[in-house]
């Protein structure tokens, strides 16, 4: 646990007091004060004060910023700076700036825009977080280090060129067996020399295509080096991980992710972090089911271990295309969906306002007027006070589900990087269909790696599991055979780790679990449908459903029919189906259906399997989770709607955190606000 110097929900955020003149620090410390503000994220971006050339450090205004706060009772989130790299540097040292996807060499700008391959880049973060750790080993406002800033991006160059090829010498030893798993004899592509190999982008092997894709010609070069640049990132975290380690072997270390971002193997980066830091900031029409999903799939990435919410606006972002304010109650309430999910820290960018540049219309706990007489710093002021209230309560305390998601960096990849047989394929939208299901339903869901133990969970749903990796099949067929249900939809099973096609019948190695051969896929043009269905009545679901984007047209090979199509050639042919395997059951779904019958459906399974809703009948916008420790439940009901709801609570009188009250039966919950109760 995170916690354990300053055992509460840590409340505070990102603070640049080095964007700004002295005379203000001591007002911004009078005001976190008010605000109940007990952690400040310091010197995210700082390298360049602190490091003005290259043989001159100067940490004057960080050490009076460590003990100023420490003097108030604040403490620090420390980062090491490293996210955006001085002028003198990128000046000196060209092989800091990346080659971007257009095989354009940057200049100096921006952030985020160090090469991950750079010696340079390397020495110099390296030194920092060294000269940072051994500085502060001993200060008391050190809680957390917060390496670098939402790591992210791909570089081009040159040294990531050489970096490749070596990475793939370690994968795979030699030019051959390179040329075997990309299939390089397609367009007669193959390799004769490790030199051979440049990375794919604009100018090489890939283009960018419609509906925000990156298309390629090999999928099998591309994927590798999405691997890579991950790898490439991480490895400079984990260079600055272990120079922090070094002098400060007991400080947790962490950098802030962001949710589904894509280019970043998460589940791998996961491995090296202490605790999982994420930046949440959802726009005011991101469904709440999906900033749901983003929380869990962070939870999920360290084995359900309690999170930090590093990030989020108090009030509005700068860089949507339309920056609406968060309404009153819903700092909040989006501030305990992220505690209801695993989080133990609530913190915000930023504390204060900046005056100059694009984040200066960035929401901040100070606003620009400067004084505390402000609608945001009273509701940042009343949640610090509340956060204060719960003490250590439900510090780690653990979500339990029963149902699991499973979710997958380099199928994500492979899916959107198929040539085929669809471009309105989305992985994360199609995974979040099922996800939605089951938080309509209030029944929750873990979100996990194929890695995971699969143990716990009654029932797995892996949408479009297009991508069988190594050994994945023989662990959900071990999961059915022990008792589990597996649902499983349209392309899955195609293709192997490097995207080579696994022939003798879709879906591959999936065949024989799911009983089911698929012999052709149909993609439907935009607009057009089919219908789903049901062979049996089934309460409270309708006889039939409307399907597209993609339709398997699968043969049963001892499945049993659930559903089958109602339109084109391939009606009556089977487009729902399960199988017996073992103890359990494996579903296929054979195409994506409308939203309603997921909502409809998916639930029955679920609660037929043990995995039960948290709350019955409870109106659409109350969103539920449980977190428990020491023997005992806490229930979050949350109201996300603008008015108030009556929610049945059953007839156990269960205690109200929050409000300090005895509840049972039906009770209201006002709009925008919540009960965490106690059970
Ligand atoms: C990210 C960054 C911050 C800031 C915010 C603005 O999360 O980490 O530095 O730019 O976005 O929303
Ligand atoms: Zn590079």
């Amino acid at each position: 646990m995170i916690n354990e110097k300053k055992p509460k929900i840590w409340y505070g955020g990102d603070y640049n007091p080095d964007q700004w003149e002295k005379p203000v620090w001591d007002e911004d410390v009078r005001m976190f004060k008010l605000a109940g503000i007990d952690v400040a994220t310091l010197n995210v971006f700082a390298w360049a004060k602190n490091q003005p050339n290259e043989d001159t450090y100067d940490f004057g205004w960080l050490d009076e910023m460590m003990d100023k706060l420490h003097d108030a009772g604040i403490g620090v989130c420390l980062a090491t700076s490293t996210a955006a790299h001085p002028a003198w540097m990128a000046r000196k040292y060209p092989d800091v700036t990346r080659v971007d996807f257009d095989g354009r060499k940057r200049k100096f700008g921006g952030r985020h825009n160090s090469c991950p391959n750079s010696p340079n880049y390397r020495l110099y973060s390296v030194r920092m977080a060294e000269m940072l750790a051994d500085r502060y080993k001993d200060h008391p406002a050190l809680l957390i280090w917060h390496v670098s800033n939402e790591y992210g991006g791909y570089c081009y160059c040159d040294n990531c060129a050489a970096a490749f090829r070596d990475w793939l010498k370690e994968r795979y030893g030699s030019i051959d067996r390179v040329n075997q798993v990309w299939n390089t004899a397609f367009w007669g592509h193959t390799f004769y020399d490790w030199e051979d190999i440049v990375p794919p982008n604009g100018v090489s092997e890939e283009w960018r295509g419609a509906n925000g894709r990156t298309e390629t010609n090999f999928q099998g070069i591309s994927l590798d080096y999405r691997r890579f640049q991950s790898d490439s990132l991480l490895a400079c975290y984990e260079l600055e991980y272990d120079a922090l380690k070094k002098f400060t072997p007991d400080v947790p270390v962490t950098t802030n992710l962001m949710g589904a971002y894509k280019e970043l193997d998460y589940h791998k980066w996961a491995k090296k972090l202490d605790v999982v830091s994420w930046d949440n900031y959802p726009s005011l029409d991101t469904p709440h089911s999906f900033t749901a999903m983003m929380h869990d799939l962070m939870r999920g990435l360290k084995e359900g271990q309690p999170f930090m919410l590093m990030e989020q606006t108090p009030s509005q972002q700068n860089w949507q295309p339309y920056n609406s304010l968060k309404r009153p109650g819903v700092m909040r309430l989006w501030s305990y969906q992220a505690v209801a999910r695993g989080a133990d820290t609530v913190m915000f960018f930023q504390l204060r306002r900046s005056i100059g540049a694009c984040e200066k219309y960035h929401g901040a706990v100070i606003e620009h007027v400067g004084h505390e007489h402000t609608r945001v710093f009273r509701e940042c002021a009343a949640l610090g006070a509340e956060l204060n209230t719960l003490g250590d309560s439900l510090l780690d305390s653990r979500v339990q589900a029963k149902a699991a998601i499973l979710f997958d960096w380099d199928n994500w990849w492979a899916v959107e990087m198929s040539s085929g047989p669809t471009i309105a394929l989305q992985y994360v939208k199609e995974a979040h269909k099922y996800y939605e299901a089951l938080y309509e339903a209030n029944i929750p869901a873990d979100v996990i790696g194929v890695d995971a133990d699969f143990g716990g969970y009654s029932v797995l749903v892996a949408p479009v599991l297009y991508m069988t990796k190594p050994g994945i099949s023989e662990k959900l067929e071990a999961f059915v055979k022990a008792g589990g249900t597996l649902i499983t939809t349209f392309f899955s099973g195609i293709v192997d780790e490097n995207d080579r096609v696994i022939t003798g019948g879709y879906p591959g190695k999936l065949r024989k679990l799911l009983g089911i051969w698929s012999e052709e896929i149909d993609a439907l043009l935009p607009g057009q449908s089919n219908r789903l269905v049901l062979s049996a009545q089934t309460a409270g679901l309708r006889s039939e459903y409307e399907c597209g984007m993609l339709c398997d047209l699968i043969h049963t090979e001892g499945a049993e029919v659930r559903a089958v199509y109602g339109d084109d050639f391939y009606r009556g042919m089977p487009a729902l189906t399960v199988n017996k395997f073992g103890q359990g059951e494996a579903w296929y779904l054979a195409t994506s259906p409308e939203q309603a019958f997921l909502n409809e459906w998916l639930p029955k399974i679920c609660e037929d399997l043990g995995a039960r809703p948290l709350l019955r009948n409870a109106p659409h916008g109350v969103e539920t989770t449980v977190r428990a420790k020491d023997g005992h439940e806490f229930l979050f009901v949350l109201n996300h709607n603008a008015d108030s709801v009556r929610v049945d609570l059953g007839d156990k009188s269960v205690s109200d955190l929050l409000g300090g009250r005895t509840l049972s039966g039906t009770v209201e919950v006002p709009g925008r606000d919540l009960l965490i109760l106690r059970r």
